[in-house]
């Protein structure tokens, strides 16, 4: 069996190597229904939550609420300490997840003042009392997303700790905390940390096609291949990614980006009520990216109040060709 027809050995799952990571406020419960029309196996990560908002009910409550088709679900959280990990824990075990990720490489300003995201990476003692506390409260797969570092690249010191803290899987996105989210990923380090460690390795950072897939297979060696920003309202870019994998041809239609659109418009209305038509906004762009401009229709869009009005629109859209 090749190296893309091979899954991977998560705890008890075995998953395909394209998975839908993690970005906050875009891949919610709606979002991942509608990925689950196309790709019924992949693991799919949610959206980072902070433990002391999941312990408490505050931000957290409604990020627990998910369909069993979403499942295999991996629920992401931040921590500074392991105060809140034990409530938060068991109320993560009892809303029946099959993954918790630690995320250990958010670069946001308010994330790492408070010590948590990348800030840890930089705090190796803390970072190890934190991993070895997660690990005891979960009797499921436990995975940690890190950077290339924080001010500095230590990632395959992390992965080593990681490791031997009883950590099932790692996530590298291989950018300092100074670069955010652009500049070209270390696809060197990343190897690097794929050969130092025997546990699966996953990267995130610009796949968004099969030829990046495959680039980086070949510079790292990795298992598996987070999508972030490459599935932004396309929710069909696993499935797209696993049948060229598997050498078949997959053609993205209008008819299914219509559709696409329109099925994640009514999940995000029936989940978050009439708020979900002004929620769904941020995703119409990348869903008419490319379409003629038709500054009227494109305005009809905007202002567009009910569910109704925003799904007329898009067809408009979508007849103009
Ligand atoms: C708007 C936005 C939100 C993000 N939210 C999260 C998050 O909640 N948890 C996380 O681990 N990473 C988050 N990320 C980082 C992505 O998961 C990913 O590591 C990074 O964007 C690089 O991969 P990509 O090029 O496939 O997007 C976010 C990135 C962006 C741009």
């Amino acid at each position: 069996m090749s190296y893309w027809q091979q899954k991977i050995k998560l705890g008890h799952l075995e998953i395909p190597r394209f998975i839908g990571g993690p970005l906050d406020g875009i891949t919610d419960s709606p979002f991942r229904k509608v990925v689950r029309q196309f790709s019924t196996d992949a693991l799919l990560y949610g959206e980072m939550r902070h433990v002391g908002c999941v312990a408490n009910d505050t931000g957290g409550k409604k990020s627990l609420d998910f369909e069993q088709l979403e499942r295999p679900f991996t629920y992401q959280v931040s921590a500074n300490s392991t105060d809140f990990v034990e409530r938060a824990c068991e109320k993560i075990l009892a809303a029946g997840v099959d993954v918790v990720d630690l995320n250990i490489g958010c670069p946001a300003r308010c994330v790492v003042k408070s010590g948590s995201g990348s800030a840890l990476m930089a705090d190796l003692p803390r970072l190890q009392t934190i991993l070895k506390f997660f690990r005891q409260q979960l009797n499921i797969p436990f995975t940690l997303k890190i950077r290339a570092g924080f001010k500095e690249k230590n990632a395959v010191t992390v992965a080593k700790l990681a490791q031997d803290c009883g950590v099932d899987a790692l996530a590298i996105h291989p950018r300092l905390q100074t670069q955010m989210f652009s500049g070209l990923p270390d696809y060197d380090l990343a190897r690097q940390v794929k050969e130092a460690i025997q546990i699966p390795v996953f990267f995130s950072g610009g796949v968004v096609n099969w030829a990046t897939a495959q680039k980086v297979y070949q510079e790292t060696g990795v298992d598996g291949y987070l999508i972030a920003r490459g599935m932004w309202s396309r929710p069909w870019k696993l499935k797209e990614l696993g049948e060229l994998s598997q050498g078949r041809s997959f053609d993205v239609t209008e008819a299914m980006v219509l559709q696409a659109a329109l099925d994640h418009l009514a999940a995000t209305v029936a989940y978050y009520g009439p708020q979900g038509v002004h929620i769904f906004r941020k995703h119409l762009p990348f869903y008419i990216k490319g379409k003629p401009s038709a500054s009227a229709l494109r305005q009809r869009l905007v202002i567009a109040q009910t569910e109704e009005e925003l799904a007329d629109g898009l067809r408009s859209f979508f007849m103009m060709g």
